[in-house]
């Protein structure tokens, strides 16, 4: 593994202590526990401004992603910037509420909405349902039509690009299950367009998610403005564009492009198009806004120096960061604070203690390591605490905002008996 650049906010004290912003690693966990995730607050906003900075004059909306992240706390660190959100449930709509989300600046994405979710999104005021199919697009007017009420919609069109990405991550090409083929769409809108319970918008498409390369981006936005003058020729107005997310971050050697770069590719195909010179421009981005600001705090319980293999046995597992071991990703892992334990340079498989070969966080990385340490899998602000799960009850970690030299519990370990509070013992005999 290539030596790890620490990502902005992150940085060494002379000696040699990980801090996040002006706060050492080490005070957060002897504070908090092990594992905790630790978030910085200024990453968080600078990469918002870099976004919101991008567009300059050009009108646009940011809805954050609530699945990369969806803890309160984080949720209103970019309520108070101005952020929307970009949900896919009800239950997200309900913490986008809880945070002082704005509701009608939300868009509610998601192949599988229940009647009841829609029902729920519709009486919340929500700002627009991304509609992903036929069938979904009939039940949402019959549900507005029964409401009294006209939903906002636009069709989520599947373009067709290849994201060059994870396959489990990619999801504008025509095989996925996400989305309406952008060749299929014209009917539908002109059906939507008739509808009195329908107020058609928009158009939205998000091709999939750790993006590296922009020309993907270039090409959804060409072919959804192809759409777009297709649809003005029938006399459908938009009242905007959702380009949706998926900008991808460095998390070992990856070159990913910039909010600069990202946002100059969308605006070199919109811009020039006099149709869509003043449409507001939306975007959904999650790992870009909220992963390279969090970091998972994980102490090394044992050295398991073996002649094939060596083993660190660290005390966060697959269940606390699924994203090693469910796409093989390759997460940084460094050095976070000494143990007292003897050192011993290896290259390490870091491992959890889950009963599974699987539980893995990293193979073969190159640290001197002693039992005590403190490790950071750096990059885990997204899709880390929100893919948790209590596989071998363990309680989920304690997720700490940095801000300066302060620091907010947002949210407390997980006590062990509400791991089973919803349970029941059976009637006995
Ligand atoms: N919009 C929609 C409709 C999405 O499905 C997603 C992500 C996003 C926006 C945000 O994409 P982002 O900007 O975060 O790339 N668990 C996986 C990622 C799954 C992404 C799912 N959809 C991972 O850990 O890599």
């Amino acid at each position: 593994m290539p030596q790890t650049d620490l990502p902005p906010f992150f940085s060494r004290t002379t000696s040699g202590e990980l801090q996040i912003e002006d706060t050492s690693v080490g005070t957060i966990v002897d504070r908090f526990g092990s594992p905790t995730y630790a978030y910085s607050r200024a990453a968080i906003e600078s990469a918002y401004h870099a976004l919101d900075g991008a567009f300059g004059e050009r009108a646009h909306r940011i809805c954050y992603a609530v699945k990369a992240n969806s803890n309160i706390g984080i949720l209103s660190v970019l309520a108070r910037l101005g952020a929307g959100f970009d949900i896919v449930s009800y239950g997200e709509l309900a913490r986008v509420q809880a945070a002082g989300g704005d509701p009608a600046k939300t868009v509610f994405s998601g192949v599988g909405k229940s009647a009841d979710e829609i029902r729920g999104a519709l009486a919340a005021g929500i700002g627009c349902l991304n509609v992903e199919s036929e069938a979904e697009l009939r039940r949402i007017a019959a549900i507005a039509s029964e409401m009294n009420r006209i939903a906002p919609i636009s069709l989520r069109v599947n373009p067709d690009v290849d994201a060059r990405t994870h396959p489990y991550i990619s999801t504008g090409l025509k095989d996925n299950k996400f989305g309406i083929a952008i060749d299929d769409a014209l009917p539908l809108y002109e059906w939507a367009h008739a509808q009195p319970s329908l107020d058609v918008t928009g158009i939205d498409c998000h091709i999939g998610s750790q993006l590296t390369d922009v020309s993907p981006f270039r090409d959804a936005a060409e072919r959804v403005m192809t759409l777009a003058h297709q649809l003005a020729e029938r006399g459908i107005e938009l009242e905007h564009l959702d380009l949706g997310g998926g900008l991808g971050i460095r998390y070992i050697d990856e070159t990913p492009p910039s909010a600069a770069d990202w946002i100059e590719a969308i605006r070199s195909v919109v811009d020039a198009d006099p149709l869509a010179r003043d449409l507001p421009i939306w975007i959904e981005p999650g790992r870009f806004l909220v992963g390279p600001a969090g970091a998972m705090l994980t102490r090394v319980e044992y050295l398991k120096p073996g002649e094939h293999k060596s083993f660190a046995i660290v005390d966060a597992a697959m269940n606390d960061l699924m994203r090693p071991a469910l796409y093989g990703s390759d997460m940084a892992i460094v050095s976070a604070g000494t143990g007292t334990g003897r050192r011993l340079a290896r290259d390490w498989e870091i491992v959890g203690p889950v009963c599974e070969t699987g539980d893995f966080l990293g193979h073969d990385r190159a640290l001197e390591l002693a039992e005590g340490d403190l490790l950071a899998v750096l990059g885990a602000g997204a899709y880390g605490f929100s893919m948790a799960s209590n596989y071998n009850t363990r309680p989920r970690p304690a997720e700490v905002l940095v801000d300066g030299d302060t620091c907010h519990e947002i949210r407390r370990r997980e006590p062990l008996e509400s791991l089973w509070a919803l349970e029941r013992l059976p009637p006995g005999d």
